[in-house]
């Protein structure tokens, strides 16, 4: 009879409840911000080829995907504005100006469900006739004066009533800029969640199909980092600690567990991922295909992230798994 040879870890597994008691990560419904595009003209709720489940939506169409959300007891909402191409220009001006789609997107929705929080994703690449993330000049973003619009973008959004700038444009020195423009403006206490490790990535495929954001020429790797690197995310991150960011982001998520974990255990701020539209794109067309059990995978992989080490999850799956952790529950 062999007693204490070896140890016997299948004691912590034996039954639901056993399983229940030693698990160390849970998602809950708080940890999800729910992407939402909202488009210009009435009466739209326009499918996204790549991304089965996700619409624009024109302002008078909205509500019911808000009504959805608030249900489903999801809290926050991160909002991109979808202007049309003849609004486009190249600085991106659309991006800023009082009355532009995303400016009343946030309004409208602070107006109705002024609980909701609301997050502005602040970049330019929506709104550049170019699909570029700033001003471009000889074929090259420019950095600095690309700052400038940034600023005039964040600050409209906090004037319309966002509850948090999330800027995902990778220019050097954003959060510094963005953070004085907003206290300047008196927005002292408006948080800045930073795209601060964000990669250029074959994973934003679909997301450029939703926004029509895909660049023109080019692509965005002079800007978006390189994703064969480690030690350059705790560089971008201490910049951005040192800057005043109250939020980090690390994007995509999937391919890039690691990063989140080395992040994790090298700042102390709020640790957000961006399970990004390809992610949410390969796993929509398996499991549209019988090839995999969509709920299964999905909750796998997000409780993936968060076990690798983040308090919160930008995610199209969010309304899904919001379902699937009340009927588990
Ligand atoms: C804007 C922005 C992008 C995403 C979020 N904000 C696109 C990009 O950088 O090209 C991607 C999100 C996703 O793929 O779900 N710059």
């Amino acid at each position: 009879m062999m007693t204490n040879t070896f140890t016997r870890h299948r004691r912590l597994r034996k039954n639901s409840a056993m399983r229940a008691l030693v698990r160390e990560t849970h998602l809950h419904v708080d940890d999800f911000i729910y992407p939402i595009f909202i488009t210009e003209g009435e009466n739209q709720k326009n499918p996204v080829p790549s991304m089965p489940g996700v619409f624009q939506f024109s302002l008078d169409r909205v509500k019911e995907e808000l009504d959805e959300v608030v249900s489903l007891g999801i809290k926050s909402v991160i909002l991109f504005g979808v202007p049309d191409d003849a609004d486009k220009d190249e600085c991106g001006t659309g991006a800023f100006h009082t009355h532009g789609i995303i400016q009343r997107g946030i309004r409208f929705v602070k107006e109705h469900y002024p609980e909701l929080l609301v997050v502005a994703d602040t970049c330019l690449c929506e709104y550049t006739s170019h699909g570029h993330c700033g001003i471009v000049e000889n074929g090259a973003v420019l950095n600095d004066e690309s700052l400038e619009l940034l600023v005039k973008t964040a600050v409209s959004q906090a004037e319309a009533g966002a509850d948090i700038i999330a800027p995902s444009n990778m220019m050097d020195g954003f959060v510094t800029a963005i953070r004085e423009g907003l206290d300047e403006a008196g927005y002292l206490d408006i948080p800045i969640m930073s795209y601060a490790v964000k990669y250029s990535s074959a994973f934003y495929g679909p997301f450029r199909d939703a926004a029509n954001s895909a660049p023109q020429f080019g692509d965005r790797k002079a800007y978006q980092m390189d994703y064969a690197n480690r030690l350059e995310a705790l560089r971008e991150a201490e910049s951005d600690v040192a800057e005043g960011a109250d939020f980090l982001i690390v994007k995509p998520a999937l391919a890039f567990l690691d990063i989140i974990r080395d992040v994790k255990n090298n700042f102390n701020l709020p640790l957000v991922a961006y399970n990004v539209s390809g992610e949410y794109a390969m796993v929509k067309a398996a499991a549209a295909n019988g090839w995999i059990d969509e709920r299964g995978i999905v909750m796998e992989t997000l409780v993936g992230m968060k076990r690798a080490g983040v308090d919160l999850i930008i995610t199209y799956h969010a309304k899904d798994a919001a379902r699937w952790i009340k009927e588990t529950n």
